[in-house]
């Protein structure tokens, strides 16, 4: 293999890997090659702009950690963690959407009673927070209760950031309810806020020089699990939030979209150990049977 041409370059790697034994790797690798090819003859790529990019990605390797994931970052930023998100769960008409995971999932979080208090313990003196009640239901695509279901939450709390944002490891805003006979699971948190990605690392340079705003509509993320069928990764947004049309990460489906009602009567907050007024969100979840 000599005096290649920039035509064949590609073709002369993706030759070399026709020894990888696994299919999968040898077509997504060779995939990987041709379409980088691709790119570089397209820009004309200059060696300044190479060297940029590398740059880049050092950066974005070194400034990630245990908790800091700038690559899945930027994977979001790119609109890549959507697609392969809508690629790999299809589901009926009629189940619930999923959508990114996003980098501030923690596992292990507490599983705590239906009606607890997520708002326990966070400090509102910068920023008050909404009391809302959250009430859903995990069901069938049909329909039917789904007993013993989990659903596993986490949001931001009022100053807009999530916990693992702080220098402790106490645990805020995120627990795991399971569901009743009826399908059931409740608790009392906080109205979301919308909040921005991490700007202080590469992908924050990229989202400056794209000119977006690098904000996330209001969400509370979950993951509804329950046997006997598929997991879903989603979130439920807030109506009427100014970012639903412009998510930095592409993640908004209209049909997680919800209204937070005021609840406007005393006799109901006592009930629920709400205080009064306060705002209501009903969301129920529709999963797939395994197959
Ligand atoms: C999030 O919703 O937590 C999130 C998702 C993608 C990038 C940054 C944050
Ligand atoms: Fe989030």
């Amino acid at each position: 293999m000599r005096d290649l041409s920039e035509e064949r370059l590609a073709d002369a790697v993706i030759e070399r890997m026709a020894g990888i034994e696994d299919d999968r790797a040898r077509r997504v690798l060779s995939a990987l090659v041709r379409h980088l090819h691709a790119f570089a003859r397209e820009v004309e790529l200059t060696e300044d702009e190479w060297k940029l990019g590398i740059q880049f990605l050092t950066k974005t390797g070194q400034i990630s950690d245990g908790t800091r994931q700038e690559f899945i970052l930027l994977s979001d930023v790119l609109g890549l963690s959507a697609l392969v998100d809508a690629m790999n769960h299809r589901v009926p008409e009629g189940a619930t959407l999923s959508t990114v995971l996003g980098p501030f999932f923690v596992e292990g979080a507490p599983e705590l009673a239906n009606g607890a208090d997520l708002t326990v313990g966070v400090d509102t003196s910068m920023a008050p927070g909404e009391p809302t009640w959250v009430n859903g239901h995990v069901l069938t695509l049909d329909g039917r209760p789904i007993e013993g279901a989990i659903v596993d939450v986490w949001q931001t709390r009022p100053d807009a950031l999530y916990d693992v944002q702080d220098d402790d490891d106490a645990m805020q805003m995120r627990a795991r309810f399971r569901t009743d006979a009826e399908g059931r699971f409740y608790f009392r948190t906080f109205k979301p806020v919308s909040y921005p990605v991490p700007k202080d690392g590469p992908v924050g340079g990229l989202l400056s020089l794209i000119g977006g705003h690098g904000m996330r509509p209001a969400h509370i993320h979950a993951i509804a699990t329950a046997e006997g069928y598929r997991q879903v990764v989603t979130h439920i947004f807030p109506a009427g939030d100014e970012y639903l049309d412009s998510d930095t990460v592409f993640a908004v489906k209209d049909s997680l979209v919800v209204d937070f009602l005021p609840v406007t009567s005393p006799e109901i907050a006592e009930r629920l150990g709400m205080p009064s007024p306060f705002l209501q969100v009903d969301f129920d979840f529709r999963l797939v049977r395994n197959a």
